[in-house]
C-alpha cells in the first residue's frame, strides 16, 4: 500500500457524511479524530461505525484483527483542539457559510501552519469559505457522495487561492482509499451537481409542455434509451421521488441563479408547485407517484389498438429512412416504394430535434396520415424495449392508431407522445450531453474526469462525452440546433465544444 499523504485526520461533523468519512479513512489505516459540538453525536457515530465493522466481520467482508485495528484508528475529540496535531482537517458540518467560515478560523488558530483544511460542502463556494483563512492556498473542497463508502468518487475542488500541491495531496489521499479522484474548479455544483441538471430539468420541461405523462416520461428514458443494454436505473420521476423534491428543488434553482439565469439549467414551476404542495416524494408517502404501502404504485399502460385494416407503409426519404423501412418490413408492414405517399399511405418520419409537424411542412407531406418515429435508438424486433411514436396534431385516429398497432406487433411496447420537438430521449439526452461539453468548455474539468464524475457519481450508463459520441456528436448538433430554431429557447443553442467536435469528426473527449 502507498503512504498516505496525510498522517492523521480531523474529521469536523460527525453525521451522516462525517461518519462515511471517518470509515473510510479509518479502513484505508489512516488515523482519524471525530468531533461534532454535539458531543452525543460523536458518541453516537462511534458507536454506530463499531457496529458496521462488526457486521463486515460477520459478513466476511473483514478480518476481525482489521475491524480491530480500524476501531482502534478512530478517536473522540471532545473539543476542536484535540485537532491540533492533525496535518488534514475535512468539515462536514452544517451546510451554512457564516457556520462554515467561522469553524475555518477556529481550525487555523489550532492546526500547524502547512495543515491541510478541506470541506464537503456541496453547494457553498469553497473559495468563500477560504476567504475567512489567513491561508486560503490550504483549503480545498473534499466532495463525497452519499453514502460515502458505496460511492466512489470524490471530487477535490481547487478554489481560486488553493495551492496546487494541495489538490494534488488530496486527490492522492482519495486514491489511496480506493475511491476515483476528479478534480474540479470551484464552480456551482463542481462537476456532478452541474452535470446532472439536464436529466431531470429537461424532463420537468418535457412534462410541463404536455408532452406526455409522468410515467410515460419515466418509461422512455428507462426503456428506449440504452447504450449496449444499459440505460437509467431510474426514470427523472422516480429519482426526484427517491431523493425529494424538497431536496432537488433548491439545487435546481441554486445553480440557475449562481450561474446567472442561464437558460439550460431554468427550473420548473411544476416542481416549485409540487413542493409548496409537500409532495416531496417516497419520504412523504407522494411525489410524482403515490405510494399507498411505501411501494410505488403502479401505472398501467393501456394496451395497444386493435386495427381492422392496415395501410400500407410510406417512409419520408432521409438518413434514417432505411433503419424504419427495414423495422416496418420486419414487423410484417407493407412497404411502398413509391416516390411520394400513395393517397391511403401511413407515413413515416424520422424527425431529429424536429416535431412530427415540422418534419411534414419542411417536405411537403399529408400531415393527416403522418406519424413520426423516434430513431435515436434502435428500434429493430428483437433491439429495444420501447418504442416511441409522435403523431402530429392532425394526424387522423386512424392513422395514429394503424402506426401504434404496427410497431406494437412484435409486443414492444409503444409511447405515443404529443407533437413536440425531440420526442423525449432525443431532448433529454441532447441537454446531457450539452451541459457536460459546456463543463468541459468552461475547463471546469478535464474530459475524463466529467465523464468518470458522471458515470460514479449519477451511475449513468455512460458520461455525457462519451454519450453524445455514441449517439454521434453531428447528430446530438443537429438535435439541439433544430430545438433551438423551433422553440427560440437559448436553453437549446449549441456550444462551442460540442459544435466543433461535430464539425471536425473529432470525439468529445478530444481535449484542445
Ligand atoms: N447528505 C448528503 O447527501 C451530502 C452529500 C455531500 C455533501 N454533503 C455536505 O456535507 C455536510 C454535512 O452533511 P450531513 O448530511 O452529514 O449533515 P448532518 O446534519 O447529518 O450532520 C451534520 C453534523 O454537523 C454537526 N455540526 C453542525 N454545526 C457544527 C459546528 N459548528 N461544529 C461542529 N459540528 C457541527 C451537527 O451536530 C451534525 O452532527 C454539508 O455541508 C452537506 O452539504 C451532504
Amino acid at each position: 500500500m502507498s503512504t498516505s499523504p496525510f498522517q492523521r485526520i480531523g474529521v469536523v461533523g460527525s453525521g451522516a457524511m462525517g461518519r462515511g468519512i471517518a470509515q473510510l479513512f479509518v479502513q484505508s489505516g489512516i488515523a482519524v479524530r471525530l468531533h461534532d459540538n454535539n458531543a452525543a453525536a460523536v458518541g453516537s457515530a462511534i458507536a454506530g461505525l463499531a457496529e458496521v465493522f462488526a457486521r463486515q466481520v460477520e459478513k466476511g467482508r473483514m478480518s476481525a484483527e482489521a475491524a480491530a485495528a480500524a476501531r482502534a484508528r478512530l478517536e473522540p475529540a471532545d473539543a476542536l483542539s484535540a485537532l491540533a496535531d492533525c496535518d488534514l482537517v475535512v468539515e462536514a458540518i452544517v451546510e451554512r457559510l457564516d457556520t462554515k467560515r467561522e469553524l475555518f478560523v477556529q481550525l487555523e488558530a489550532i492546526v500547524a501552519d502547512d495543515a491541510v483544511l478541506a470541506t464537503n460542502t456541496s453547494s457553498l463556494s469553497v473559495t468563500a469559505i477560504a476567504a475567512a483563512c489567513r491561508r486560503p492556498q490550504r483549503v480545498a473542497g473534499l466532495h463525497f457522495f452519499n453514502p460515502v463508502p458505496l460511492m466512489k468518487v470524490v471530487e477535490v475542488v481547487d478554489g481560486m487561492r488553493t495551492d496546487p500541491s494541495v489538490v494534488e495531496r488530496l486527490a492522492a489521499l482519495t486514491r489511496l482509499t480506493g475511491h476515483l479522484a476528479v478534480v474540479a474548479q470551484d464552480t456551482p455544483g463542481f462537476i456532478v451537481n452541474h452535470a446532472g441538471r439536464g436529466f431531470g430539468t429537461e424532463a420537468l420541461k418535457a412534462l410541463g409542455e404536455g408532452v406526455a405523462d409522468i410515467a410515460t416520461i419515466d418509461r422512455i428514458l428507462r426503456e428506449q434509451v440504452g447504450f449496449d443494454g444499459q440505460g437509467f436505473k431510474l426514470g427523472p420521476f422516480e429519482l426526484f421521488d427517491l431523493t425529494g423534491l424538497d431536496v432537488s428543488q433548491p439545487v435546481m434553482e441554486s445553480i440557475y441563479r449562481q450561474f446567472y439565469d442561464e437558460p439550460r439549467f431554468r427550473p420548473s414551476v411544476i416542481a416549485a408547485q409540487r413542493l409548496a404542495a409537500g409532495l416531496t416524494g417516497r419520504k412523504a408517502g407522494e411525489g410524482f407517484y403515490r405510494y399507498p404501502d411505501g411501494r410505488q404504485q403502479a401505472s398501467p399502460e393501456a394496451p395497444p389498438p386493435t386495427v381492422a385494416v392496415r395501410p400500407p407503409v410510406w417512409v419520408a426519404p432521409g438518413p434514417r429512412a432505411a433503419m424504419l423501412r427495414e423495422a416496418v418490413a420486419a414487423l410484417q408492414g407493407v412497404v411502398h416504394d413509391t416516390g411520394q405517399p400513395g393517397e391511403h399511405a401511413l407515413v413515416l418520419v424520422a424527425p431529429l430535434g424536429l416535431d412530427a409537424s415540422a418534419a411534414a411542412a419542411a417536405a411537403g407531406l399529408p400531415a393527416a396520415r403522418t406519424v413520426a418515429v423516434d430513431t435515436l435508438f434502435p428500434i429493430a424486433p428483437g433491439r429495444c424495449k420501447r418504442r416511441v411514436l409522435m403523431p402530429t396534431p392532425a394526424t387522423r385516429p386512424e392513422y395514429r392508431d394503424a402506426a401504434h398497432a404496427l410497431f406494437a406487433t412484435d409486443g414492444t411496447p409503444v409511447s405515443m407522445l404529443r407533437d413536440s420537438p425531440g420526442f423525449v430521449a432525443q431532448r433529454v439526452l441532447a441537454m446531457i450531453v450539452s451541459i457536460g461539453t459546456e463543463i468541459a468548455q468552461q475547463r471546469i474539468a478535464s474530459a475524463a474526469d466529467i465523464d468518470t464524475a458522471v458515470r460514479t457519481g449519477l451511475g449513468y450508463p455512460l458520461g455525457p462525452l462519451a454519450m453524445g459520441d455514441a449517439l454521434g456528436a453531428a447528430t446530438v448538433l443537429e438535435i439541439l440546433g433544430n430545438l433551438h430554431r423551433l422553440t427560440g429557447d437559448p436553453r437549446y443553442r449549441p456550444g462551442g465544444w460540442l459544435r466543433r467536435r461535430a464539425q471536425l469528426g473529432l470525439s468529445l473527449l478530444h481535449e484542445d
